[in-house]
């Protein structure tokens, strides 16, 4: 394979500004100085794979405005192969306005710009890629209709499709887009929304996850760790104690390491381990992909 990881989704130009607190409805509060920093859930992927040595490529569209060249400098940087995005000249750059509270948790909301123009067609035109990597990496913050096309495409070429149904949908994932899920990647929140088991603990969402048709299932607990389900059963992953500054994209970078690690060769509760630490690593910076760790930058930090 050409690429270990393929990564088809978002890019966003995210706007972060820290408060005490959120405001409420017509309330007004200051925050800190504004920050611009790369984001974008299927860029942050990118970024998080690339960062830690695997041969990656993205798939997405930019508008051709100053947020479409910061994202595309910060693949680069990041070592992303950037050939196959699109630089949109009719649409503006999909943005992200941020949120973070002093115990660094985030409310996000997202403008698409760009991304909601990448269409199946697109998807259709990067049929080579697709087929020439090993893993491509799935989020939902592009159309429905897309992520399913290169997860139909993915699975024609016998590519390994990681997803991560992020946002999480209000309606119920196709059965085709859950069956090639492997693994399905959830947070607690898309974990009880897409198994409808509101209360429950991780393996139960799991189970019922797997029962609706994944592959296999990650379910990732922040500072707990992750539970994988696959098929030598259950695996329980301790997490890293870390003190939060931003959580912002740590799901991202999780997933992008995942991947990378799944390309590799390795088991998924072997790559869920190695991930559960390049997202530990991720919280404890400002920013999505400012805070993404190299390979060397995880082992300083771990003391590996
Ligand atoms: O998952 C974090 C990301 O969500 C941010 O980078 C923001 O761009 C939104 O897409
Ligand atoms: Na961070």
């Amino acid at each position: 394979h050409m690429y270990d990881v393929l990564v088809v989704g978002s890019a966003n130009a995210d706007l972060t500004v820290r408060v005490e607190r959120r405001p409420g409805a017509g309330e007004t509060v200051l925050g800190t100085d504004l920050m611009e920093s790369a984001g974008g859930k299927g860029a942050n992927q990118a970024a998080a794979a690339a960062r830690l040595g695997g041969r990656t490529a993205l798939l997405a569209r930019v508008g051709g405005d100053a947020f479409g060249e910061l994202l595309l400098s910060a693949q680069r940087d990041a070592g992303t192969d950037v050939a196959p995005v699109i630089v949109d000249e009719a649409a503006r750059t999909g943005t992200a306005m941020i949120i973070v509270s002093p115990d660094g948790d985030n409310s996000i909301v997202v403008s698409p710009g760009a991304n909601a123009a990448l269409t199946p067609a697109d998807v259709a035109a990067a049929a080579d890629v697709i087929a020439a990597s090993s893993v491509v990496s799935l989020q939902l913050e592009i159309p429905m209709e897309s992520v399913r096309a290169a997860a139909a495409a993915a699975e024609d070429a016998g590519t390994r499709v990681v997803l991560n149904p992020s946002p999480a949908p209000e309606a119920p994932l196709a059965p085709e887009l859950l069956a090639v899920a492997d693994p399905l990647v959830v947070n607690e929140h898309e974990a009880r929304q897409l198994s409808g088991l509101a209360d429950g603990k991780p393996g139960e969402w799991a189970h019922a996850l797997r029962d609706k048709g994944a592959r296999s299932v990650v379910v990732t607990l922040g500072g707990e760790g992750a539970l994988v389900l696959d098929a030598s059963g259950v695996t329980e992953v301790a997490g890293v104690r870390v003190k939060a500054v931003d959580t912002t994209g740590a799901g991202d970078a999780f997933t992008g390491a995942l991947a990378t690690r799944l390309a590799r060769g390795d088991a998924l509760p072997d790559a869920a381990r190695f991930a559960v630490r390049v997202g530990a690593a991720a919280v404890t910076k400002p920013g999505a992909q400012p805070s993404y760790p190299t390979a060397a930058e995880l082992d300083a930090l771990s003391g590996a």
